[in-house]
């Protein structure tokens, strides 16, 4: 079955230019359109999380550099100054979450292809175009690294096969069918027959508010559970294997996703059960060589005592928030991207995978 496709973020030039998001804060329950008009706004969507996971904060990230660049340079007397605009535009977006490095990296590929711009005798005239081309050609290739994952992945499911994901790794995370969802799409289209448990993933539940959401629509099926259940449909549920996103990749193999993600993996080894990280390869870290030197965001405790906005603990207690958490590389059966699938040694199967460059970045 095809359904229509959800469009997490695009370039809108309805009413003023501005980057269109789908409004994740509010799903299910309501399917609302936002237009962030200047880079402010679509830092403050990032870090409210209006729009979150991996690679769909960094191509928010790199339409926020064009739409930022384009407001600038009309403003600038030289080059120094468009570069100063650049500088305090590309500033002002990376410090919205630090754990995700799609948003560092389509950061720091929007900035190159607008300094190199910049040093043409036209760059000052020409940079707000070519920006905007960029963050589009990030976009387009993020969506089409979801394909290419989904191919891959479910190429490891069979019909009949009973599944677990995390958080949500679907479209709404990405410019396309999503990363850890490609593969299950993918065979589902196929015909394979598959079920899928979702974690609803506290304390922000990405799994019941958004996966649940998207699976729902594309008619996989699917059984909403809590995160402490997982263990016993492990045991239980006849889960043949499991399937997860990523925010960032070391060399050696160690993923940083969401919180929850590094016990689940525990518990599959327990449990003899394939545990899959899908990712494309803007999420791999290969400067950092362990999970160890991932930065990993605290969120507002208020996450944690409140659900929704409706409190659930006592006033005034202690509460922790990390959002993201590191699965270590032996616990990780294998990483899926857009080049292929890497197996252990890590350390040797992921910087083979760079040996084509990145489309458009060669
Ligand atoms: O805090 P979030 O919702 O941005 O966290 C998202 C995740 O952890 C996802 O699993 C990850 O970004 C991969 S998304 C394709």
């Amino acid at each position: 079955m095809q359904t229509e496709t959800i469009r997490t973020v695009w370039w809108s030039d309805e009413d003023g230019e501005a980057v269109a998001l789908l409004d994740q804060s509010r799903l299910p329950h309501e399917t609302v359109t936002i237009r962030c008009r200047a880079e402010q706004e679509v830092a403050d969507a990032i870090v409210t999380l209006k729009v979150r996971g991996a690679p769909a904060i960094g191509v928010t990230a790199a339409f926020g550099v064009a739409l930022g660049l384009r407001h600038a340079l009309p403003k600038v007397h030289s080059v120094v100054e468009a570069r100063a605009a650049l500088e305090r535009i590309c500033a002002e977006l990376r410090r919205t979450r630090p754990t995700a490095v799609n948003l560092f990296w389509a950061i720091e590929r929007m900035r190159q292809r607008v300094l190199a711009t910049l040093e043409t005798p036209d760059g000052l005239q020409t940079a707000g175009d070519v920006a905007l081309a960029e963050a589009q050609a990030i976009a387009d290739e993020d969506a089409a690294a979801c394909r290419a994952m989904g191919r891959f992945g479910a190429a490891l499911i069979a019909d009949g096969d009973v599944l677990l994901t995390h958080c949500n790794a679907g479209a709404l995370a990405t410019a396309g069918w999503g990363t850890a969802l490609a593969p299950l799409r993918e065979a589902h289209q196929q015909g394979k027959r598959i079920r899928v448990f979702v974690d609803e993933t506290r304390p922000v539940l990405q799994g019941a508010r958004l996966t649940a959401w998207e699976l729902q629509r594309e008619g996989i099926p699917l059984t909403l559970i809590t995160d402490n259940m997982a263990a016993h449909f492990m045991r239980r549920g006849g889960i043949r294997a499991i399937f997860v996103g990523a925010d960032r990749i070391a060399a050696n193999g160690d993923v940083a996703n969401k919180i929850g993600t590094y016990g689940l993996a525990v518990l599959a080894q327990a449990h003899q059960i394939p545990f899959y990280v899908v990712a494309p390869r803007s999420t791999i870290d290969l400067s950092l060589p362990s999970g160890e030197a991932i930065p990993i965001e605290q969120r507002n405790p208020d996450e944690v005592t409140h659900i929704q906005g409706i409190p659930i603990a006592p006033e005034g207690i202690t509460a922790a928030n990390p959002a993201f958490d590191v699965t270590p590389h032996t616990s990780i059966s294998a990483i899926i991207t857009e080049a292929g699938i890497a197996r252990a040694p890590y350390d040797e199967s992921l910087p083979l995978l760079f040996a084509e460059p990145i489309a458009g970045k060669a």
